[in-house]
């Protein structure tokens, strides 16, 4: 009796292992993100990105976010479920304030309002680096800040274009203009590493290995380190700075509405930039 009914009962559950095996890989590789952001979260994370009053309204969707990260099989699917929701609520806020609106007293607060610009407003230069001869600047054209990372800098748009099929010299307007290479270049930054500064995904993962330089500039993982990688010449390893305040109050209100905590080391004020 036992052993007879055992076979039928093995075999169901081996066919429904089988049905997930080959409908589960390729379900998992594209869904796995949107499991962890729903298109709702999305949409009450980036409260205010189409709003009238921002300049990238209707550019930045949640399709195309979703799209981009399947590029990157790794990002947002390494660790446990809590690093997967943490890095992807690090990387959200990271691009918000690259992009914000937002200003003290704004609608549901100065965090609602990322993703509100897709291109810097007043560059105060076409950021060419004319020394560089790997990656020329094509004339005529501007390498200033694009995209939910503002990619700027011919020796950046170069490399980006050429890693994600695009002319980045000559064409650098496209990071402004087709929002899946727009979040393909942000996200492409957040998992380089660049010489001596580690990726962040690396950082938030728990990958990062710190050299004796890093640990004499107090550069230990967390979201602090990470600001520490985007921007940290021109803010870290000083008190109180507003725009570390600002990226730190951006990643404090998505890591509640992810439901995860932020881990240590939010601030990189006594860090030693790269
Ligand atoms: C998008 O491309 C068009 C030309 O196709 C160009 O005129 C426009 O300036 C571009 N927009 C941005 C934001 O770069
Ligand atoms: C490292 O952190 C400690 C404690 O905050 C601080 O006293 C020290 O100056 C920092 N070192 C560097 C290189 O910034
Ligand atoms: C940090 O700076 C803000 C203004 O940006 C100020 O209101 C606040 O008191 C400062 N905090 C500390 C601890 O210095």
């Amino acid at each position: 009796m036992e052993s007879s009914s055992l076979i039928p009962f093995s075999l169901i559950f081996c066919s429904i292992l089988l049905s997930f095996a080959s409908n589960g890989i390729e379900a998992r590789r594209l869904q796995y993100i949107s499991h962890l952001i729903s298109e709702d979260l999305f949409d009450s994370i980036f409260l205010h990105k189409d709003d009238n009053a921002c300049p990238a309204r209707n550019f930045y969707t949640y399709d195309s976010f979703i799209q981009a990260t399947e590029v990157f099989p790794l990002f947002g699917n390494t660790g446990n479920l809590d690093t997967r929701k943490r890095e992807i609520a690090a990387f959200l806020a990271q691009i918000s304030h690259e992009t914000t609106g937002g200003w003290a007293t704004a609608p549901d607060g100065p965090y609602a309002w990322g993703l509100c610009f897709k291109e810097e407003m007043n560059p105060p230069s076409i950021y060419c680096d004319s020394t560089n001869t790997q990656w020329p600047c094509y004339p005529g054209k501007s390498y200033k800040g694009r995209g939910p990372i503002q990619l700027s800098w011919n020796y950046n748009y170069g490399p980006a274009g050429k890693a994600l099929g695009f002319d980045g010299l000559r064409n650098p307007e496209i990071v402004a203009n087709n929002s899946l290479i727009a979040f393909e270049t942000a996200i492409r930054f957040w998992m380089t590493e660049q010489k001596p500064k580690p990726s962040c995904h690396d950082v938030l993962v728990g990958k990062y290995v710190p050299t004796e330089a890093d640990l004499a500039g107090n550069r230990t993982a967390g979201y602090g380190l990470v600001t520490n990688i985007i921007n940290g010449r021109l803010e870290c390893g000083r008190p109180n700075d507003t725009r570390v305040n600002d990226r730190i109050g951006f990643f404090k209100r998505y890591a509640q509405l992810f439901n995860v905590d932020t881990g240590p080391n939010l601030d990189c004020d006594n860090q030693k930039p790269f």
